[in-house]
């Protein structure tokens, strides 16, 4: 099973699945990084709980997208391993396990796999949030964000935070996908 993108990978999987087309969003960014990032202070669980997209989605294909666990392993060497673990539809259990390095644009963390995508950290708190830009470097006007949590919820605040953030790359409100939750995997 080669290329992820913690966690989005899956996403797109589940998308395609729906007959949704993929990276075929149409905003122009400019994204920065968070200031500071400390890349290793962010390791451990997270669950996925929400995404932004401009692609229009139907209600079914929106249920189709749950929530899925996410461990985020960084090495000393600065590089990332982000394995995730979600559920189809049909409730299927799926791994996913990617080494993610820094290339040579330094807020972005791109596939070892050779897969064109990359993830930039935009905001975290290490402790409660992280909002995650996932790009393609073949295509930036493709592109998705999304919110995880330490937990399975996050503060009113925290969700404010995440739609400003998606507002500002132009995605909608209405394309913000709360994600319902799956079945554990055993
Ligand atoms: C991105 O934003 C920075 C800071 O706001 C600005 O200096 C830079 O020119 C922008 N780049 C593009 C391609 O818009
Ligand atoms: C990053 O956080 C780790 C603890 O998780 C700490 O050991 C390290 O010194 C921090 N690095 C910097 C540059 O602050
Ligand atoms: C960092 O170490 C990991 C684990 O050994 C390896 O998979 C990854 O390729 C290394 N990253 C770089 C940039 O060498
Ligand atoms: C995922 O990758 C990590 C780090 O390389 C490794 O320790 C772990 O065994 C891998 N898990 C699977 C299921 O491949
Ligand atoms: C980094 O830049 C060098 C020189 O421009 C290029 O040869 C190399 O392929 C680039 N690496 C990546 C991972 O983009």
């Amino acid at each position: 099973m080669g290329g992820g993108m913690w966690g989005i990978r899956m996403a797109v999987v589940l998308l395609s699945m729906g007959q949704v087309p993929i990276c075929t969003f149409q905003v122009q960014n400019n994204i920065t990084s968070m200031p500071e990032l400390n890349i290793s202070q962010a390791k451990g669980h997270w669950n996925f709980i929400s995404l932004a997209t401009n692609e229009k989605l139907s209600e079914e294909d929106k249920q189709d997208i749950k929530m899925s666990l996410t461990v985020f392993s960084p090495f000393a060497n600065g590089s990332v391993n982000v394995q995730t673990t979600t559920v189809s539809s049909e409730g299927v259990c799926m791994e996913i396990n990617t080494t993610y390095s820094k290339g040579n644009i330094s807020e972005q963390y791109r596939s070892n796999d050779g897969s064109p995508c990359y993830f930039i950290v935009i905001d975290t708190d290490y402790k409660n949030y992280g909002i995650i830009y996932i790009g393609n470097i073949e295509n930036k006007n493709d592109f998705q964000i999304k919110l995880y949590g330490r937990t399975k919820v996050v503060t009113e605040e925290v969700f404010k935070k995440f739609k400003k953030v998606a507002k500002s790359f132009g995605v909608p409100g209405k394309n913000l996908i709360m994600l319902s939750r799956s079945e554990p995997c055993s």
